[in-house]
């Protein structure tokens, strides 16, 4: 069966995991990818947070799936002949090196498009150009600057990082998209392009919500919905909210039975305005439904700290999941916290390809994230990571390379 990007080429000069999960989305949805790294080391990702001796990490194997490795020195006569040629035979070049890195190796975006004028060029940066273009950045430098880490947290405490990588596996995101535009506009124009996703840039796209409350409280100097309102003042900038809701719906996170015991034992709940009276049911509290200062969604919101801390009282009594069952039966919306390892066991997340066991030569059998986009024409089937060089001779000698070439190349060391 075909796939959606079936006879795309990939060329895969990244590393760590903006770029990578940039690459891996592409292979599920059925791109060549051809995964070029450091002979001698590879990705770096190989080797760190290992948990298996002398096993690819799960660092590397959760976000190389599907692609096929090479590995080459670049900065050697004979390696850039091969890296050249690669640039001619594929459509698409993703990096995500230091700034300038690609440049010192000889291939500069003009260059490139010398070699190749059908090629997009597609980069991770961790800023866009001005004062910072010039710095690495690693995931949790993106979520400072991008806005995340001073939105995120309680308002007595720092400002906190969150353990989704909006930075990295976010920003490889908007690459996929960038690309995907960029092919289609090839198709009429016939040229390549530069496609560059910054990760400030990709972080700051994610936390839009909270640049529209910067401007409402430039304005109005007060936000209702956050848990400061109506006790303490505002600052001049979005303060942390806490588990506030982002949106026009209150919520928060409520205990449940075991929370003493178990640190996931809570529901994130949402006082939803069509559904109040039948909030006021299940709990119990039908007097609020003659009160008027629990009449209407903005009556009730100098109010909210005291109506989250009583459903609470009746969440308390009941484990997530039977809060989750009672709730939803009146199209209540909440949901369970739920821990690494209950997902890691969900069911349906295995049913729909969600999580994926894969087994490898060297590590055994091993969980990773499959393909969260489902395309109905376009089954993703999740594959092992290669290992270290695993694609060499094939790679080379779909490029035209000998048997006597590739063996050269080896001893010389520019392959491994
Ligand atoms: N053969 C020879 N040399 C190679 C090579 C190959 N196949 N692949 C990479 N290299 C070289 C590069 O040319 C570079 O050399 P140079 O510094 O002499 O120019 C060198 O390896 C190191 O690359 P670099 O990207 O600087 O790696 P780093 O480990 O020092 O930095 C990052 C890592 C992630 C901080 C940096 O790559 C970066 O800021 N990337 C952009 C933002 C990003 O994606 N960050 C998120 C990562 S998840």
């Amino acid at each position: 069966m075909s796939k959606a990007l079936s006879g795309y080429r990939i060329l895969d000069f990244t590393h760590v995991q903006s770029g990578p999960a940039c690459t891996q989305l592409l292979a599920w949805f059925g791109a060549d990818v051809i995964k070029v790294e450091r002979a001698g080391e590879g990705d770096v990702t190989r080797s760190q947070l290992r948990d298996i001796p002398e096993a690819d990490s799960l660092y590397f194997t959760m976000l190389n799936g599907n692609k096929r490795s090479i590995t080459l020195n670049t900065k050697n006569q004979k390696g850039k002949a091969v890296l050249e040629k690669l640039i001619k035979e594929c459509d698409v070049l993703v990096e995500n090196f230091a700034p300038g890195a690609l440049d010192r190796m000889g291939f500069s975006w003009e260059r490139i498009q010398e070699l190749n004028p059908k090629m997009i060029m597609a980069s991770v940066k961790g800023f866009g150009p001005g004062p910072y273009e010039n710095c690495k950045v690693y995931e949790n430098v993106a979520q400072c600057a991008g806005g995340a880490a001073s939105t995120t947290g309680f308002d007595d405490g720092p400002p906190l990082v969150t353990g989704a990588q909006i930075g990295d596996t976010g920003t490889g995101m908007h690459l996929a998209l960038g690309i995907m535009a960029a092919l289609i506009q090839r198709q009429t124009t016939g040229r390549g392009q530069r496609v560059l996703a910054a990760m400030q840039d990709a972080v700051l796209n994610l936390c839009r919500v909270k640049l529209r409350d910067q401007q409402r409280l430039d304005r109005t100097g007060v936000m209702k919905e956050y848990p400061q309102y109506p006790d303490t003042p505002f600052g001049e900038a979005v303060p942390r909210a806490g588990n506030a809701s982002g949106g026009g719906q209150p919520g928060s996170v409520l205990k449940c039975k075991g929370w003493e015991t178990d640190p996931n034992a809570y529901i994130y709940f949402i006082a939803q305005a069509p559904v109040w009276e039948a909030i006021c049911k299940v709990i119990g509290k039908e007097e609020w439904l003659a009160d008027p200062e629990y009449a209407t969604p903005a009556t009730r919101l100098p109010h909210l700290k005291s109506i989250f801390a009583t459903v609470e009282e009746w969440t308390k009594t009941k484990t997530k999941f039977e809060v989750m069952d009672i709730l939803n039966e009146f199209d209540i919306p909440c949901g369970p916290i739920l821990s690494m390892k209950e997902i890691a066991e969900e069911q349906s997340l295995r049913d729909t390809g969600t999580i994926v066991e894969v087994d490898h030569p060297v590590r055994g059998k091993y969980l990773t994230v499959g393909n969260p986009i489902k395309l109905s024409d376009s089954p993703t089937e999740v594959t092992r990571s290669p290992l270290l060089g695993e694609h060499n001779e094939e790679v080379l000698s779909q490029l035209g390379y000998s048997s006597a070439d590739i063996a050269d190349l080896r001893s010389e060391g520019v392959i491994s």
